[in-house]
């Protein structure tokens, strides 16, 4: 649990959102709420309160999933189709603080050293630490986590407002750009708002369909482990980012911003089922929404853990094009975020086939 140190350092919010478009208020709620892995609290409160009058069923399962269920209106039996969307971040967590205050760590999912120098984290009780350096035992082109530091502005270990296993998630706040917006988190919040999305648009799916909001995706996929051997689902779908190549000299990928949501086909831990991703790329066209296919060399999602859980589950999953993966600063299009709920509402609209 969080720290009982008494904090007196709240940041500053700018909690005005009345100037945003409706989604992209909510992508700022979801995305600046605490949650590294493990400590998806804050995050799975507010998606609660977002979705409990359109769901039938709503349960919290050990690990800390949110599975909340919408009931189709086919005749029974009916297929169950689960949709995934994880709500953990990377982060830090606190392993040792010396006398001076200053605090080592250790990474909670993929964190790269070179995106945290001069960057700040966010503790569960609001203290913000800034990430600093050894300067004479790294260079800036080769930093490794151990040679950096968190310095929450303690002048000794006695008033430092955080202790040993204290975890951190980086902190930024939201930033509306117009056509892209960018904000910590995206990687997997943005998920998350297409399934609340997803939730309040969809009214006559024949199927039943299972919300699944995961935990603990970034240290290995594990929230999706037991929470889809728990629904036992007909048809998987996670939803979650991937990379882009379409900043300078990126390393080749066909995938772009603003191009549409990305059906995956594979990655490092996946091949998308061949009718999963026809039954997503068939509805695009026929609705007429832009969308791209994704192969993704590194990394993968909750669709691994879904599609390998019992006997094995038909899955796939629909990407969020995203920049800067894993920094404080995920850049999406907000059209494909739209594009993406429009797509997974005209795909659980109707009944599927998977031959
Ligand atoms: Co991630
Ligand atoms: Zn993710």
């Amino acid at each position: 649990m969080a720290n009982d140190k008494k904090n007196t350092h709240f940041p500053m919010l700018d909690s005005n959102t009345s100037h945003l478009h409706p989604l992209k208020a909510l992508t700022k709620r979801i995305t600046e709420a605490y949650g590294p892995s493990g400590y998806e609290q804050t995050v799975r409160e507010l998606i609660r309160a977002e979705i409990e009058n359109y769901a039938d069923e709503i349960r919290v399962d050990a690990l800390g999933n949110l599975i909340a269920r919408k009931k189709g209106t086919g005749a029974t039996p009916r297929k169950k189709v689960m949709l995934a969307a994880h709500m953990d971040e990377i982060g830090v967590i606190v392993t040792h603080i010396d006398e001076k205050g200053f605090a080592r760590f250790a990474p909670i999912g993929g964190v790269f050293p070179l995106t945290l120098f001069g960057q700040r984290c966010r503790f569960a009780n609001g203290v913000i630490g800034v990430f600093g350096r050894e300067v004479k035992n790294s260079s800036t082109s080769e930093v490794t986590l151990n040679k950096l530091f968190i310095d929450v502005g303690a002048t000794s270990k006695d008033d430092a407002p955080i202790q040993v296993g204290d975890p951190a998630g980086f902190w930024r706040d939201f930033a509306d750009l117009g056509k892209r917006i960018v904000a910590k988190a995206m990687d997997d919040r943005i998920g998350c708002v297409v399934l609340i999305e997803v939730m309040r648009e969809l009214k006559k799916s024949p199927h039943d369909v299972y919300f699944v909001f995961t935990v603990q995706e970034e240290v290995g996929l594990r929230g999706a482990t037991t929470s889809a051997y728990g629904v036992q689902p007909d048809l998987a779908i996670a939803v979650d980012v991937t990379g882009t190549g379409d900043t300078p000299e990126a390393n080749p990928m066909a995938v772009q911003l603003g191009k549409g949501p990305a059906i995956k086909v594979k990655d490092a831990g996946m091949l998308a089922h061949p009718a999963v991703k026809n039954l997503l790329a068939e509805t695009a066209r026929a609705e007429k929404i832009p969308y791209q296919f994704e192969v993704l060399t590194g990394g993968t999602t909750d669709a691994m853990a879904m599609q390998t859980t019992r006997e094995g589950v038909p899955a796939g999953c629909l990407s969020i094009p995203t920049r800067y993966i894993h920094t404080p600063s995920e850049m999406i299009d907000f059209d494909d975020l739209q594009n993406a709920i429009k797509l997974l509402v005209a795909v659980l609209n109707k009944p599927f086939k998977l031959d």
